[in-house]
């Protein structure tokens, strides 16, 4: 599995994808990382890793068609057949999702359909919610949406902050993240039109 991850910021489900990747634990290389904000603070871990990096800013592009144009022809020239988005913060479009059919992943800090789009932690302080957690899904057109491959439940304690809550959320995302793609990557996992089949690792 030839994999591109794509970030936004810090990058810590790129360094737990690449550590995975280092130990065995996840069977791919890791031919780019791929983000839309030169100051990614996890281009560092790519670095670091010494993988190729590549920034694609979104202010140059006129609109998300023309940006995923671009994004597609990177990939391609780096021989990607996997994409995981990573933090990515960005609206991907069917360009994307027609070059890489099934084979477009995405993980969010909560039990989707559950709090999808920004401040997912804070969402479920703000409505109250007991349980909360991370998951894994194929990437379709809408924000945070598609069909879900693994989740991970985590408590809301009673005196949880967004930052405790998302700590303990991100502790469960940097183990469901891996075992996800390793899945893919050993053609466990797949999806056959909205249905998944061989998820919840
Ligand atoms: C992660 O918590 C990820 O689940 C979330 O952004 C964070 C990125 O952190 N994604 C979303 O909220 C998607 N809507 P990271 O850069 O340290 O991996």
């Amino acid at each position: 599995m030839k994999l591109a991850i794509l970030i936004s910021g810090r990058g810590s489900n790129l360094e737990a994808i690449l550590r995975a990747i280092a130990e065995g634990r996840l069977e791919a290389s890791p031919n780019l990382v791929v983000t839309n904000r030169a100051g990614a603070g996890g281009l560092d871990h790519a670095r670091r890793h010494g993988i190729p990096t590549g920034v694609l800013s979104h202010l140059d592009f006129a609109d998300r068609n023309a940006y995923d144009t671009a994004l597609v022809q990177l990939l391609r020239e780096h021989g990607v057949d996997t994409v995981a988005l990573a933090g990515f913060d960005r609206l991907v479009t069917p360009v994307l999702l027609g070059a890489f059919p099934g084979r477009v992943l995405n993980i969010h800090p909560a039990l989707l359909p559950a709090f999808p789009g920004l401040h997912a932690q804070r969402q479920a302080l703000e409505y109250g919610a007991r349980v909360t957690g991370a998951t894994v899904h194929f990437v379709d057109e809408q924000m945070d949406h598609g069909a879900i491959i693994a989740q991970a439940a985590v408590p809301v304690l009673d005196d949880d902050s967004e930052e405790t809550l998302a700590a303990r959320i991100l502790l469960e995302e940097h183990r469901l993240y891996p075992l996800a793609l390793q899945r893919l990557a050993r053609g466990q996992l797949r999806l056959s039109g909205r249905r998944v089949i061989g998820g919840d690792p």
